[in-house]
């Protein structure tokens, strides 16, 4: 079976795909520095698919330890690309380390591949890319709209180095997965979001406040031109998200790609606006939410969801999960996590 490297797969969404790659019986080197995860989540992926993948604790920027990780594993057939850093707020305070760990990061990475052979590439990106959209639902051929922070500028360059990289030496062919408002964790319970001190995320934020560690939750705006005033986005289960993966890590292997780089938008096609996922939360879990409205956060956009009949129709994926179900499926984690 074919040998996949996962660079950051030990995070949020590096975990799950990890679980569905086991589970589909590829082989899986999982690369990641812990800057944002823990080593533990190794045991939540044992304990979920009976194996325990390899794991080398390493930064891919550093050069020496990368190519020692990709000689002492030789024959990678693809390489998902998880591993960068993902706070918006962060990345204004701490460009430069946003540019260097996400874009120096993705440099270092395709060159090792040239080097080593390694023939495809899968990229997280972001709906991000989009901005405010002119027309909802996004797909993907809607312009690329300024970025906002350097986060996001950072997911634009990715995208754009990748492409230059496969048109200058034709030896890498990449798909591109614009991720939407991935949420939700294992049905097992045994993985899921780990944020460190205060989530800036939505979710998170509900399930720490329906925990009692957080007072209550802060709605960012009731004055957007949606039906309820907040706004909205397209929140997609994490599990249905790491079994695209899959599909388009099949796509490249058995050369069904029509392109030497295809892009993808995963969401779910629903947009659902914040009220409308604190009042959902409650009824899935049972649990009182105490929230409040405040202003507008800045940056934020106002509504975005996705139009997904491409990866529906390329990748014969689509995301089956309901919200409710996804919801308790953040809640059982957070009780997990705090032993409740
Ligand atoms: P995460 O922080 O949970 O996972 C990223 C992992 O990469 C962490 O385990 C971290 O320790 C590791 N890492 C970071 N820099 C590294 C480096 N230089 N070398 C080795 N390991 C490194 O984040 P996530 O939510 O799982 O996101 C995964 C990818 O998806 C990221 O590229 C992110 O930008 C992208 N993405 C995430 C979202 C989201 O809402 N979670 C949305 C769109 C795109
Ligand atoms: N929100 C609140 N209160 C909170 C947190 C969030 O009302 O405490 C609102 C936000 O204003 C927004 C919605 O909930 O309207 C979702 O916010 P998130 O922070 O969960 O997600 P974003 O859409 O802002 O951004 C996320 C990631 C980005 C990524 C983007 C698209 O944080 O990195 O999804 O994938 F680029």
């Amino acid at each position: 079976m074919a040998k996949i490297l996962v660079t950051g797969g030990l995070g949020y969404i590096g975990s799950h795909t990890v679980v569905e790659l086991i589970q589909s019986g590829y082989d899986v080197v999982i690369v990641d520095n812990l800057s944002n995860s823990e080593q533990t989540v190794l045991d939540g992926i044992e304990a979920i698919t009976g194996v325990r993948p390899v794991f080398e604790q390493l930064d891919i920027c550093d050069e020496k330890a990368f190519q020692a990780c990709l000689t002492k594993y030789p024959h990678i057939d693809a390489v998902i690309h998880f591993a960068a850093y993902k706070a918006v707020g962060e990345s204004v305070e701490k460009s430069l380390d946003y540019y260097r760990n996400n874009v120096f990061g993705l440099i270092q990475l395709l060159t090792l591949m040239r080097k080593n052979n390694i023939p495809n590439i899968i990229f997280s990106s972001s709906c991000t890319v989009y901005g405010q959209p002119d027309k909802l639902p996004i797909d993907e051929s809607a312009p690329r709209k300024p970025a906002t922070s350097p986060y996001g500028n950072t997911k634009q360059m990715c995208e754009d180095i990748i492409h230059d990289a496969v048109v200058s030496y034709h030896d890498i062919k990449a798909v591109l997965l614009r991720y939407f408002n991935p949420i939700g964790a294992h049905p097992s319970a045994k993985i899921g979001e780990l944020p460190k001190g205060v989530p800036n995320n939505l979710v998170p934020f509900i399930t720490q406040t329906a925990a009692g560690i957080r007072k209550e939750l802060s709605v960012f705006g009731d004055d957007y031109n949606t039906p309820d005033g907040s706004a909205i986005r397209d929140y997609i289960y994490v599990v249905d998200l790491a079994k695209a993966h899959v599909k388009a890590m099949q796509r490249l292997l058995s050369g069904e790609n029509k392109a030497e780089v295809e892009v993808f938008n995963l969401g779910t096609g629903q947009g659902v606006s914040v009220l409308e996922l604190v009042k959902t939360f409650m009824k899935a879990t049972g649990m009182n939410l105490p929230y409040k409205i405040v202003g507008r956060r800045s940056g934020d956009t106002e509504q975005v969801w996705a139009d997904n009949t491409r990866a529906e129709k390329e990748l014969g994926w689509t995301a089956t999960t309901p919200l409710d179900e996804v919801l308790r499926s953040a809640w059982n984690w957070e009780k997990q996590v705090r032993g409740l």
